[in-house]
């Protein structure tokens, strides 16, 4: 890859932000960054890259071919990061539409317009050119407790309409480099956590309840297991991925950091209980809720193949970086009473009632 701009997708979002970030940071190349502004895009996100010059904010869908034929026209990128997407599975349950429409149709789109694109393109500019699409480990379905971790080989059995809609768009980006040559790659990464993560996942909910005295509500007997890793760590990995990957290549991305659900709630509420020890011990919180339709038991990822190839490691320990994910939390409760007020309230309250697991 030479040195130019690059366009992220969904860069208002929780690991798109930190990739921003992580991107102007290290790599140092302009960005222009694509995303809607869903409910979890918020620019808030992005605060810390407001004045700064490298990076180009511009609010629209990834399926409008005429706004993103337009903006690789203009700013003629060497590679395209892919993270836009509607993400949440319990929101695909409950109103599947949107999710085919960004993660499949909209995948479809940027991909035709990235063909036109590239195929203008000539020399180092052609051959420099990546399309990086992030994906995600519930492609593969569901591990048994004593399952191998799934690998790039692992047959695609996707279980919810998001890891179904996200399989979609997988297929299609490697049919685009297969039958037209588009150089690109595929990462598929475990569950994330780490700053400006909208407050209906797991730990982020957990923690936010937590400080407002709310329960904690996990699923079923609180024994389906992750796969963690913390956001930096995933951001290296792309960054990674697009410098060193092979054209073609699909590379899954993981911590070697399964964890029960149960153990992950624990394990924030161990942290508050140190922060916050005016209100320990925040476990007495934990409530068992119904469990989630469909709910995978278990996603394990094998990141040997990245590893190897790529030299890639993870630079964090789970339970190191969940305290400092804690830890950011509480220090930017702005930040928190700002998403907490907005239309996530709303939603849940509608879908959950007061205090539900979103
Ligand atoms: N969060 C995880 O643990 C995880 C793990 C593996 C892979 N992924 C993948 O990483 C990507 C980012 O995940 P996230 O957790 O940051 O998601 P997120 O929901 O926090 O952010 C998604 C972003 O995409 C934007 N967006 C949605 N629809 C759009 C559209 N049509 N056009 C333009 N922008 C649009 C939203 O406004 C938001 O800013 C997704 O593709 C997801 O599948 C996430």
């Amino acid at each position: 890859m030479s040195a130019g701009a690059i366009l992220v997708t969904g860069g208002a979002g929780f690991i798109g932000a930190n990739f921003v970030l992580d991107w102007l940071a290290n790599e140092g190349s302009p960005v222009v960054n694509l995303d809607q502004l869903t409910y979890a895009g918020n620019p808030a996100n992005l605060a810390a890259a407001a004045k700064d010059a490298r990076h180009v904010f511009v609010k629209g869908d990834v399926g409008d071919r005429a706004l993103v034929g337009g903006l690789l026209r203009e700013h003629r990128p060497q590679a395209i990061v892919h993270f836009a997407a509607e993400s949440h599975v319990d929101r695909s349950i409950h109103g599947p539409a949107e999710f085919i429409q960004t993660n499949v149709i909209g995948t479809f789109s940027l991909l035709e317009e990235a063909r036109g694109y590239w195929s203008g393109l000539a020399g180092t500019e052609r051959g420099g050119f990546r399309f990086l699409h992030v994906s995600t480990d519930e492609v593969y379905g569901s591990l048994n407790g004593a399952d191998p971790a799934f690998t790039e080989t692992s047959p695609y059995a996707p279980n919810s309409p998001y890891a179904a809609s996200k399989a979609a768009a997988d297929h299609l980006v490697r049919a685009y480099h297969h039958t037209y040559g588009l150089p690109a790659i595929t990462t598929n990464c475990s569950n994330n956590y780490g700053p400006f993560q909208f407050p209906e996942k797991l730990i982020p909910l957990m923690i936010v309840n937590a400080l407002a005295g709310k329960p904690l509500p996990v699923y079923g007997d609180g024994l389906n297991v992750r796969d963690w890793l913390y956001v930096a760590d995933h951001c290296a990995a792309v960054r990674l991925a697009l410098r060193k990957g092979r054209p073609g290549e699909t590379y899954n991305i993981g911590g070697r950091a399964e964890r029960t659900n149960l153990e992950v709630v624990r394990a924030v509420c161990a942290a508050l209980d140190e922060l916050r020890p005016d209100r320990a011990p925040h476990a007495k919180l934990i409530r068992f809720v119904k469990d989630r339709p469909g709910h995978d038991r278990r996603y394990a990822m094998d990141p040997r193949k990245i590893e190897a190839e790529l030299g890639w490691r993870p630079r964090h320990g789970f339970e190191s970086a969940l305290r400092k994910t804690v830890e950011w939390y509480l220090d930017h409760m702005d930040w928190v009473n700002g998403v907490t007020s907005g239309a996530y309230r709303d939603w849940t309250e509608l879908n959950y009632g007061q205090g539900g697991r979103a």
